[in-house]
């Protein structure tokens, strides 16, 4: 019986970068709003929310005299502005690779072309990119799609597409659309813009899926990422997701022979650490009463 954790488990750059800025503005005693949760893990969101940090929808909701943290999935550059009109401190945590995606979009769009970005048109880093479009833009979610859109377009505004892709969007699927799109539009600009950490991931996750006979993925169920490391997965052997150590189902646990774990870019090490200790509770025939308790990690 093995158990392999991945490499790449866990906290990506972006989201230790806007968790620690949230921590730091505490610890200086700042008044700490965020513009939604700071990140899909409800176990971390509800600590800070112990620790008085305030979630809203808008910025007009922050309290005068507090701090309003973007998040790494960033925000449409109107929602930048309205932060800036409400008078209250901004401390942008926009991650790097989705600002360069606002920076392209924002160009191509001001350069009158239409912009079409692989992605979930509902999640809020998509809404972001759409919000630094100078013009139209659209979202597709596979390859069949992103056809299906050129369907719709006159030849010239074919001629004149940029695409980008959401930073945790499939990499099988990206591969699909940019065959696709060489077929069906002329002189598309393509921008690969998966992130560097959801690429390292999913490589990852592909690899060790398919030398073990079950995948423990854990993360939050609202987490993009999340939910394509369990679908790269899904499709090399038995997957399972949790959010944490007491959804651990034991059968699977103790039927498998080769186990392999990974977590989502949002999920705290102290949750994979927990979930690590429980595996091992379940394989050592711990009694069913003790392991309904999350143990304790030092
Ligand atoms: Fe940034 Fe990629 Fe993480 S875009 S927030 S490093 S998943």
């Amino acid at each position: 019986m093995s158990i392999t954790v991945a490499k790449t488990a866990g906290f990506c750059f972006g989201v230790n970068r806007a968790v620690n800025l949230v921590y730091e503005l505490l610890n200086e005693g700042k008044r700490v709003v965020t513009l939604g949760p700071i990140i899909h893990n409800p176990q971390l969101v509800e600590e800070l929310e112990r620790r008085g940090v305030r979630i809203v929808k808008h910025p007009e909701e922050a309290p005068a005299g507090s701090t309003v943290v973007i998040r790494s999935h960033g925000v449409p550059a109107q929602v930048l502005r309205r932060v800036e009109e409400a008078g209250v401190a901004c401390a942008d945590a926009t991650c790097p690779f989705v600002a360069k995606i606002h920076r392209i979009v924002a160009r191509e769009s001001a350069d009158g072309r239409l912009v079409l970005i692989a992605g979930d048109k509902n999640h809020p880093e998509v809404e972001g990119i759409r919000g630094h479009c100078a013009g139209v833009s659209f979202v597709f979610k596979n390859a069949g799609e992103l056809e299906q859109l050129a369907i719709s377009m006159s030849t010239e505004e074919k001629k004149r597409v940029s695409i980008v892709a959401q930073t945790t969007f499939s990499l099988n699927e990206w591969r699909n659309c940019i065959k696709s799109a060489k077929k069906v539009y002329t002189n598309a600009k393509i921008f690969d813009t998966i992130c560097s950490a959801t690429s390292r991931r999913q490589n990852e996750a592909e690899e060790l899926s398919s030398r073990s006979d079950l995948m423990v993925i854990i993360g939050g169920r609202q987490s993009s990422n999340t939910a394509k490391l369990r679908d790269v997965c899904a499709a090399n052997c038995d997957t399972i997701l949790v959010e944490t150590a007491g959804e651990l189902p034991r059968e699977p646990i103790r039927k498998a022979k080769s186990i392999g774990v990974t977590a989502g870019a949002s999920t705290p090490a102290s949750i994979i650490k927990e979930v690590l200790f429980a595996m091992s509770e379940i394989l050592n025939n711990e009694p069913e009463k003790e392991l309904e308790q999350t143990p304790e990690v030092k």
